[in-house]
């Protein structure tokens, strides 16, 4: 499985995304489009991404009844998108109709992983609203595992629970981890943070890099710094 650094791109607009994909006039970085993006643009950003030579993550975090999540992943499907994902606590069946949905004729699909607990989420708010009881560590743990056993390929974790995460599902199942900053830039509104080289070591199989590529003086220059690190190339 091969690993990679993957740029979150958070902007309003399609003018201001296509602005900063312009700079990359070599190696076409994988990218992320998020539900800000792609509701204010709609499918064609996807298409017009993917016709530019990008790989596409496509961060939409479906939840609903089995049979809908189904039919939407086969339209996502068809959008050639490389990674999409879905909340885990839509529960088994769920993820198992969504990679049903997501097959091709071919036989290929993207790559589906799941979100365990928002990290917005503390333990105060799991127990009094969510009334989970277990302790948060142990439902991300638990997240993941039903995401295994339904077939997904992975999960978005933070670096920091990538070892515990691969102990519990297995050493190929992936773990995609945002949260990442250079040891000497801003952590901004993350609380915790590891370096790209960090991430490697902790068994990272994507990392996801937001504004510390796409609000440096220098994007290009961080993309390939980053890669340099969590990749050692
Ligand atoms: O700018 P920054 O590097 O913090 O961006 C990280 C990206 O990863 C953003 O798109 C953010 O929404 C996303 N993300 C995150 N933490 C999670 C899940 C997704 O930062 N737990």
């Amino acid at each position: 499985m091969s690993k990679d650094v993957i740029v979150a791109l958070d902007f309003p607009s399609k003018e201001e995304t296509l602005a900063f994909l312009d700079k990359f006039t070599g190696r076409k970085p994988f990218v992320k489009i998020g539900m800000e993006l792609f509701y204010a643009e709609g499918p064609s950003i996807v298409r017009e991404i993917k016709a530019r030579g990008h790989k596409i993550f496509l961060d939409l975090k479906l939840h609903d009844i089995p049979n809908t999540v189904k039919k939407a992943m086969a339209s996502l499907s068809r959008l050639d998108v490389d990674m999409c994902n879905l909340h885990a606590a839509g529960g088994s069946e769920m993820m198992k109709y969504a990679l049903e949905g997501l097959k091709r004729a071919d036989g290929t699909r993207p790559i589906l992983i799941a979100v365990t607990i928002l990290t917005s989420i503390g333990q105060e708010t799991l127990e009094k609203e969510l009334k989970i009881a277990l302790p948060l560590e142990k439902t991300v743990t638990e997240y993941a595992y039903l995401a295994s056993q339904s077939g997904l390929d992975g999960v978005v974790c933070s670096p920091l629970e990538a070892g515990k995460v691969k102990d519990v599902c297995g050493k190929g199942f992936l773990t995609v981890t945002p949260g990442v900053r250079f040891a000497d830039g801003e952590k901004g509104d993350q609380v915790r943070v590891t370096t790209p080289a960090r991430a490697a070591e902790l068994g990272s199989d994507y990392i996801v890099v937001g504004r510390p590529i796409t609000a440096a003086a220098d994007p290009v220059a961080a993309y390939e710094r980053a890669c340099r690190e969590f990749l050692g190339e």
